[in-house]
Order: C-alpha cells, then structure tokens, then sequence
C-alpha cells in the first residue's frame, strides 16, 4: 500500500513539473533559500563598455517595415517614415550602439538600392528571408533612425557577394566631407554633413550564410577588404571580423593568429534555444519548469563560450585591444502559431526577462574582453523590446530588463561574490543566483541580480566592503507565472515594480529577491 501511494505521489509530481505554468503551484509554500553576496566597492575593475547594451535590427520580418519603418504618408504617426511610439520607446533604453542591416541579411545587401528617390529604388528578393525588399529604408533612413536614438551606428558590410570596391564607396558617401562625386551624391540625397560610422563589419557569419568560407580563407578575404575601408573626413572606423559560432574554436584560433592585427573586434553569436536542437526549438509562451530550467542552462552556456575564447584571443592580444563583440545573442524559439516561419516572430516572456538579465550580468563581469553586445532582435524578430501590430505596440519584459540595466552602461565593473544553492533539474544544476554590480559616475553603486530559481525566494546577506549601505531602491521585475507576458491585449500584464524588501540592521544588509525575478538596486 504505502509503494502504491509512493508511486503515486511520485506521479503526480512528475505530471505537475511537466505541465506549463507549474511555478505557481510550487511557489506558494517554498521555503526561501539562503545566500550570501559580496560587493566588492573598495576593488573596482575596467569600465562596462556601455556598447554591450547595444542592439541589432536586420532586413526581416516585421523589424524593419512595419516594426521602424511605416513610411511618411502612414496614418501611424510618423517622423520622416519613422513610427514615433516604437522610437519613444526605444530612447527610453539610451541605445548606444545599432547594428544594420543584418546578419545574413548584410551578404546580398547593395547599398546603391537603398539611396535617392524612394520611388525610383529598386525592389529586390529578399533572399534571406523571404518576401520583396522595397528598399525604402536605407542608408539615410537608418542614420535617421540612429540620429533619433542617440546610437552609434554600426553597419555591416558585405564581403559574400559585394567587392572591395563596393564597401569602400559605402564608407566614402557616408563619411567623406570632401568633393567627391559620391560626397556629392549623398549631398544631392539630402545629407550635407557626412555622418560618423565608428564600426564597421565585414562580412556576417562567414563559416554559413555569408558564403561557407573557411577560415583560413576569411583571414585572407578580410584583410583584404579591411585595407579599403578608410578613415575619411576624421572619421575613425573600427573594424570588425566575423567570429565564430558557440564552440568553433579554430576560427578563433585562425583568425586571431592571421588578422589580429587589422582588426579592433571579432564577433561571436550565440542563441538560447531551449531543446538545443534547431528543428524543435520549443515554443515562445508554452513551456513547463522543465523547459525553463533548460533554457537558463543553455544560456549560461555564454560563459564558457566567452572564456574559452577571450583565452585563444589573450595568446594574441594579451593588452586585450581587440573586443569580443557578441554582435548576435538572445534566444530563439519555434514560430509563433500562425505566423510566417520567415519572420521569426516570437512572443516574450519573463523567462526571457531572466535570460536578457543573465547575460547582461555575463557580459558586465567578462568586459575586460567584451566591448559590445548587441542582442537579436529590436522589434518584432526574436527576442525583441518591442512588439507591433499595425498601430498597436507592445513593450516586452526583455525591453524593461535593458530599461533597468541602462544604469551599468560605461559605469566602472564592481566585482561580486556570490554563495548561493545551487538550482536542480534531473541531472542539471545551476546557480540559482546571478549578479553584477557597477559604480557610475556620479558614485552611485548600482547591483543587478537575477534570481533563476521560479520556486523558490532568496534570503541574501550582504556584505559592501568599502562602503556603508543606509538605504536602497530599486526595481524589480517578476510575475506569478513563469510564462507572464505583455499581449497587444494586456499590454501591462507583466511591469516592474519597486523594490522594497530589504532590511538594514548594523550595517547588516538583508535582500529578499522573488522568485524568478531581475532586481536592479541602488545601494546608497
Ligand atoms: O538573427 C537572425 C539570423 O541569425 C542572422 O541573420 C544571422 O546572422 C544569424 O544566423
């Protein structure tokens, strides 16, 4: 009998943490777990590169057209094309880097089709992707669109089926201020003043879409087209080469030891998928503890693939003077039902919250080497801050995670130790807790922590060494369930909320962080 009862209760167990949305029926009677957590302000590092908080919009689905672009004669309104609610938007988030116009994207991309009259550009295939390109966004619009936001722009060039030539007269219309016929051109398009370009990438993704090189052959290919991207007009372009993919060590290997010298950055991509397996990724919105736990694993991932190749890059560049720029990161999930498998449309949810907060924490404690991160996608592709549909517009959990964190960007690294239990699943286990902390430049000593565990809250004591905590604030992002999300319906459903549940008793700091949660606080 008592075996009969055993197994039963052993199966509802497993039947519970295989249905979605389990967190709520675990979390009501958890205990709390204990942590412990050192701020280490009398030790400060280098400063966050505040390009880690950057962004990626390509020639796809939704982002562009529809998402950015609506065109000057849209009853949505506008500012020279651009939508104004998805621009308010985003300058909320204090962009600093933008990337265009892809990804794969960037390899069948021709300038020339996206300048001069709108009417007269031509239409194109958009191999990548799927559909037809008007090119009515193009070089002008997008440094519009950069000028809006305050972000620097970073284009990437194409080295797959474009020339030499081609980059080098993309960076001549748009940086030189001399008299030049293509200075000219770019005058007659409507733009005086050459624009600054400080990034500058040649190729996407070479080893696949951008043209299945070896590396051997890219090193070689990128030196070449690297000699014809100039400095114009002062204009200082950095150049980056592409990386490789998750674990391609050799790539790095390659290209470090035969083009080190011709680069300022190498590029590495990296996505979450929560099953790992490219033909079932698992969905966006529909997802148990099993599938959360999994996705945090995976994303961790980063770490390991930032350190193993920061150590191939510090045989090479041991001054650390070429990034590592994670120029594609974020996660991916199966379509949306309904939606075009092109589009890579997905919904956003606060597990996606915890993802963008794990990385960014990474990112933060790894920026000797990381000097940019520009996660995929900024509207409606991936893990995107912003939803649209037609005139309705939707923030994600993700946009307000980079909303919480802008605080860390150029601010100085604030080590953190951190002794928390770990988080298990079946074989698995992670840390349940993630940190990072920064001191800006005002002094304010600001520390991000992301609680991984969606059961359970954290008792965490905490220790400033160097500094005399008297009071906090902050913001915390958390909902009931796992899979909370912001629809074009309830566009407030998941928010974050002040931060109010800590204690100060003789210097003592006590924190207590929700479960699965990202919780940005100043300590002051
Ligand atoms: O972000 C979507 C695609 O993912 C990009 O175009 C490509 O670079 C990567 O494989």
């Amino acid at each position: 009998m008592k075996l009969k009862i055993g197994v039963l209760c052993a199966l509802l167990i497993i039947s519970l943490a295989t249905l979605p949305h389990t967190s709520l029926i675990f979390a009501q009677d958890a205990a709390p777990f204990r942590a412990e957590l050192t701020v280490r302000a009398d030790r400060p590092k280098g400063v966050i590169n505040r390009n880690i908080y950057g962004q990626f919009a390509e020639h796809l689905g939704r982002l562009i057209y529809g998402g950015l672009w609506v065109g000057e004669d849209s009853p949505i309104p506008n500012t020279r094309g651009l939508r104004n609610d998805v621009v308010a938007a985003l300058k909320e988030l204090h962009i600093p880097v933008l990337r265009w116009p892809g990804g794969c994207f960037s390899d069948e991309y021709h300038w020339r089709d996206g300048i001069g009259p709108r009417d007269k550009r031509p239409r194109r295939p958009n191999a990548s992707w799927g559909g037809v390109d008007t090119n009515a966004f193009g070089t002008h619009e997008f440094m519009d669109l950069c000028e809006m936001l305050g972000a620097e722009p970073y284009i990437n060039g194409n080295l797959g089926s474009g020339t030499p030539q081609e980059m080098m007269e993309w960076v001549e219309y748009m940086t030189s201020d001399s008299d030049s016929t293509l200075a000219r051109l770019r005058r007659q398009n409507g733009r005086d003043k050459p624009w600054k370009v400080p990034y500058f990438a040649v190729g996407n993704e070479s080893w696949g879409c951008g043209g299945e090189m070896r590396p051997e052959y890219y090193a070689d290919e990128y030196r070449r087209y690297a000699t014809f991207i100039k400095d114009y007009s002062g204009n200082h372009i950095q150049k980056l080469a592409v990386g490789p993919h998750d674990d391609y060590y050799n790539w790095t290997e390659v290209l470090m030891s035969q083009a080190a010298r011709q680069m300022q950055g190498l590029s590495l991509h990296y996505y979450t998928l929560p099953t790992g397996d490219w033909a079932r990724k698992g969905s966006a919105t529909q997802f148990g503890e099993g599938e959360w736990h999994a996705t945090l694993v995976r994303t961790l991932r980063i770490e390991e693939f930032i350190a193993k190749h920061s150590a191939i890059m510090d045989k090479y560049d041991p001054q650390k003077r070429v990034g590592l720029m994670v120029d594609e990161w974020g996660t991916w999930y199966d379509p949306e039902p309904g939606k075009d498998m092109g589009a890579l449309y997905q919904q956003n949810t606060l597990r996606d919250a915890v993802v963008a907060g794990l990385n960014l924490n990474i990112f933060n404690n790894h920026s000797d080497r990381v000097k940019m991160a520009n996660i995929a996608q900024m509207v409606n592709v991936l893990q995107a801050m912003v939803l649209t549909d037609k005139d309705k517009m939707v923030l994600t959990p993700t946009y307000y995670v980079f909303r919480m964190y802008k605080v860390h960007q150029g601010a100085t690294l604030i080590p953190v130790e951190l002794s928390a239990p770990d988080y298990g699943m079946g074989q698995a286990s992670i840390p349940s807790l993630n940190a990072s902390a920064s001191r800006d430049q005002d002094g304010k000593l600001h520390l991000s922590i992301v609680n991984l565990d969606p059961n359970r809250s954290a008792e965490i004591t905490t220790r400033v060494t160097g500094s005399t905590v008297r009071s906090i604030t902050g913001e915390v992002l958390t909902a009931p369930l796992m899979n909370a999300m912001n629809t074009f319906e309830h566009p407030n459903a998941i928010r974050p909320t002040q931060f109010s549940s800590y204690k100060i008793q003789d210097s003592q700091v006590t924190l207590s962080i929700p479960p699965k949660s990202v919780v940005v606080l100043e300590l002051q």
